[in-house]
């Protein structure tokens, strides 16, 4: 109700207006109130110890302002970034589309963030010891050839202040990071950014593992691909989905022409279908971080029956508000 109440007030104001005053509101959030304790056991994914299976995706908190505030609300994790070795502006604005009847956004961000070393100085003075993934990916001025530097080089800035670390190749906003989820680029991509994790591991003794976020728009061939190049290399995990470029689930929509990547309810299908094939090529071993299209407990729960060991929400959050987190924790209870 109280969001209800707010949520017709932010949706007044431009997209990135109401998401820099919640930010704000969750900043503070962070300082004012601590964290529930997280009802039932943790729950243990790639080595890492989770209050609950909830998490916030990436992109809502590029540059981890509000990260206690974040676990304020009830997330078992929050994945921050994607963060680039050089802070940059991204794309002109007006860049992020709501579309209420439809339950989702479309945005074209191309990853705004205030770099690598700024975020890790921030990551190290939150409070809260909750899990934090700090998402990476490469500067739009930085040549498709010279993508995995960008990687190693956010790999290195940000080791010791994240928990896990994920490989963004699946953003539609940055022009030609797609095509790094072909096989012939991945498995070298993913080859180098682990070996420089090896280093780091020893270096500092410590074990950050990590995962490779990839786009819904993969035929099936593709997606098993994929999974077979990350068990091989291997990496820790794989998080399924990004957003989509398809607009099929959203054609008759006034905004649905706006450039971007679509997410939010109509992606909810493809989320599942992907982490389904994901599931069915790994077996069980690999963890996998289902994300795409969560607004409801049965959401999050068809995401947890198609094989995914997490769920993370954005849009759902947009719409819904913070009571989501309590439910969709809920509802991933056992
Ligand atoms: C405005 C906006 C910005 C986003 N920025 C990023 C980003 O920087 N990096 C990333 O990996 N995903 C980003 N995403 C994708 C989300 O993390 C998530 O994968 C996608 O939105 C599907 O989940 P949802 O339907 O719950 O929103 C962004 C999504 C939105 C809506």
């Amino acid at each position: 109700m109280v969001y209800r109440i707010a949520r017709s007030a932010l949706f007044l104001l431009p997209p990135e207006t109401a998401h820099a005053l919640t930010l704000d509101a969750v900043r503070l959030r962070g300082k004012l109130i601590r964290p529930p304790a997280h009802k039932g056991p943790p729950v243990n994914v790639m080595g890492l110890s989770f209050g609950n299976r909830i998490g916030l995706a990436a992109g809502f908190d590029k540059n981890g302002v509000g990260v206690d505030g974040w676990f304020s609300l009830g997330f078992g994790h929050v994945e921050v970034g994607t963060v680039t070795p050089k802070p940059q502006a991204g794309n002109p604005r007006p860049r992020v589309f709501r579309l209420p009847a439809a339950g989702g956004i479309i945005n074209r961000m191309g990853f705004p963030n205030d770099g690598a070393e700024r975020v890790a100085a921030r990551l190290r003075l939150r409070r809260n010891p909750g899990i934090v993934g700090v998402n990476i990916g490469k500067n739009a001025a930085t040549p498709l050839e010279r993508a995995i530097d960008d990687y190693v080089l956010c790999m290195r800035t940000v080791f010791t202040v994240a928990d896990y670390i994920t490989v963004n190749v699946s953003s539609p906003n940055t022009v030609g990071l797609r095509s790094l989820q072909g096989s012939e680029q991945l498995a070298p991509l993913l080859t180098a950014v682990i070996e420089e994790a090896h280093t780091l591991e020893l270096q500092h003794r410590k074990r950050v593992p990590v995962v490779v976020k990839i786009s819904p728009d993969l035929a099936s061939d593709e997606l098993r691909e994929i999974a077979k190049v990350a068990a091989s290399i291997p990496v820790d995990g794989i998080i399924a989905t990004n957003t989509t470029i398809a607009r099929d689930a959203v054609a008759s929509h006034a905004l649905a022409k706006e450039t971007g990547g679509l997410s939010g309810r109509p992606l909810l299908a493809k989320s599942c279908a992907a982490v389904r094939v994901l599931r069915a090529t790994l077996g069980s071993s690999m963890p996998i971080i289902g994300v795409g299209g969560v607004a409801s407990a049965a959401d999050a729960q068809l995401l947890r029956q198609a094989g995914a060991d997490l769920v993370q929400a954005y849009t759902g959050l947009v719409y819904r508000g913070p009571r989501l987190v309590h439910e969709l924790a809920a509802a991933l209870r056992v």
